[in-house]
């Protein structure tokens, strides 16, 4: 269900639905702090660590909506795949752009090493801080939680794992399956497909604004965590709810103990 501009995002408005029964949350950039490899990316290219970072992260959700509009979806490649080859886009542009005329063999034997050592720090990604508390405080007032990204299985298991958030959360949802990346609606729809609910009594929280209006169009309650204050996307639709922390969706259950 969409909403129109005049039904926008102030939590006294976010009432017109009933509270969600559900939360899916967001995976990279919500949960798992995806800027946390700047720091070894710095170490690695001094100088170059924020900007690889960035781009990588940008060059990464690229990839995603390439494979989901080209030919009907004939190029799909799991997220982890096309995580790599944004790395190692960033890694020409930033760092070293005579590698573009070069074999991929020769990149990998002067740039191999770093690639693993980035992707494996992808692998194991800081959580926010505060993910535990609110995970375990919605645990306590009886919600379904989950995950719903657009990470490959091994992938998300192994950062929940890592981030210690096992045992927290009721489903781990991967896009996987449908071979489409968020924003497209099989991916959304997963989701409540897996928790058999309707969207609307799922709330979905993304701190990639792209992803809350996503979700939003295709008609979950959303929680937009807007952890650097950014302004939200210009195209006439608000998320349900705007917060700054995880610690916001617990604004959906006003009535629990
Ligand atoms: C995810 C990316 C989009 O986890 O953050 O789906």
């Amino acid at each position: 269900m969409s909403q129109t501009p005049d039904q926008a995002p102030s939590k006294a408005k976010a009432t017109r639905f009933s509270p969600p029964v559900a939360v899916l949350f967001d995976a990279y950039g919500t949960l798992f702090d995806v800027y946390s490899v700047g720091l070894l990316a710095e170490q690695l290219f001094p100088g170059h660590g924020q900007t690889l970072s960035v781009l990588w992260r940008d060059k990464q959700i690229e990839y995603t909506r390439l494979v989901t509009t080209s030919n009907h979806g004939a190029h799909y490649q799991p997220f982890w795949n096309l995580t790599r080859s944004a790395l190692v886009y960033a890694i020409k542009k930033i760092v070293a752009p005579e590698e573009s005329t070069k074999t991929s063999a020769q990149f990998d034997q002067n740039y191999g090493g770093q690639v693993e050592k980035l992707m494996n720090q992808y692998r194991h990604l800081s959580a926010f801080p505060e993910n535990r508390e609110v995970l375990q405080a919605l645990k306590d007032r009886g919600v379904r939680t989950g995950i719903l990204s657009n990470g490959d299985a091994g992938m998300l298991n192994l950062a929940v794992k890592s981030a210690g958030l096992d045992g927290l959360l009721d489903h781990v949802i991967s896009v996987d399956p449908v071979r489409k990346f968020k924003t497209h609606p099989d991916a959304y729809a997963l989701g409540a497909q897996t928790l058999g609910l309707t969207p609307e009594q799922i709330g979905f929280v993304s701190c990639n604004a792209w992803d809350a209006l996503g979700a939003t169009w295709f008609g979950y309650q959303t929680l937009w965590v807007n952890r650097y204050r950014l302004p939200f996307e210009e195209l006439g639709t608000q998320p349900t709810r705007t917060g700054s922390s995880l610690r916001d969706v617990l604004d959906f259950f006003p009535t629990s103990s």
